[in-house]
């Protein structure tokens, strides 16, 4: 059974047919998704989500693009949210400098707060890392932002920050990008990666792996990438599928039932 760590079906464009897209899920053995907030109504909507359909949690936080949403009122929204058992993390939080939606200085800000906010609630966090690279090592360094541990989601870094980021307690996301034909350096973390320490993702409705590149992506298409992980470690799907599902129980401290 196959755990997507990293999907956004409370994305508007999932409002139409959710049911649909969460049956597709079941039927290619995709049991279990965690659904990520970007801001506040998102949160609130993975948390409800998450109550509706079995298999489902929810991860609350606003993303680096909507940093300038998170005041005094937010966090607090966040904070009482956190106490409904179907969140299992904080995220997704980090630094976007591709896009650079919130000014730099109020993107750290936000993104210092909820590790704040994450370690009080002794969650792990769930991070957003696109361009940024060196300013998000220093602040997960500095806050010590792995200590109840934490996923770096859609990794893109070196093989040496990957290195770095398992040291400091986290997991490494791998998504649809590593089934681009661009992939490149990503091939070399998806088979160096310890198989303790990886997770797959889809990041739906975004980066939908090949052959669906471009498409709306859901869960279902986690599959694709786990197929693709296991290809180029060599390893049999049922192994990469058994510890990668392993790893995100364990990570977001989901009991089996
Ligand atoms: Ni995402």
């Amino acid at each position: 059974m196959l755990f997507d760590t990293h999907a956004h079906l409370n994305d508007e464009k999932f409002a139409e047919d959710l049911p649909q897209v969460v049956e597709r899920a079941v039927q290619a053995g995709v049991t279990r998704v965690a659904n990520i907030g970007f801001d506040v109504p998102s949160s609130v909507l993975a948390v409800k989500i998450a109550k509706q359909y079995p298999g489902m949690y929810a991860v609350i936080g606003v993303h680096p693009h909507d940093a300038k949403t998170l005041n005094k009122e937010a966090l607090f929204k966040l904070e009482i949210l956190a106490r409904e058992p179907q969140v299992v993390a904080v995220g997704e939080i980090g630094l976007d400098y591709y896009y650079d939606l919130s000014p730099r200085e109020v993107q750290k800000k936000a993104f210092r707060e909820q590790i704040h906010l994450a370690k009080e609630l002794k969650k792990p966090v769930v991070i957003h890392d696109r361009d940024a690279h060196s300013d998000t090592m220093e602040i997960l360094k500095e806050e010590k932002a792995g200590e109840y541990r934490g996923i770096i989601h859609c990794f893109s870094g070196s093989w040496e920050m990957a290195r770095q980021c398992m040291f400091l307690g986290f997991y490494i996301a791998l998504g649809g990008p590593v089934t681009f034909a661009n992939a490149n350096k990503l091939l070399d973390i998806a088979r160096l990666v310890p198989l303790d320490r990886l997770l797959i993702e889809t990041d739906s409705p975004y980066l939908s792996p090949h052959p669906f590149r471009g498409k709306r992506n859901e869960p279902a298409r986690v599959r694709q990438v786990a197929e693709k992980i296991a290809e180029l470690r060599g390893i049999p799907l049922g192994d990469l599928i058994a510890a990668t599902t392993n790893n995100a129980l364990e990570i977001y401290g989901i009991k089996e039932n």
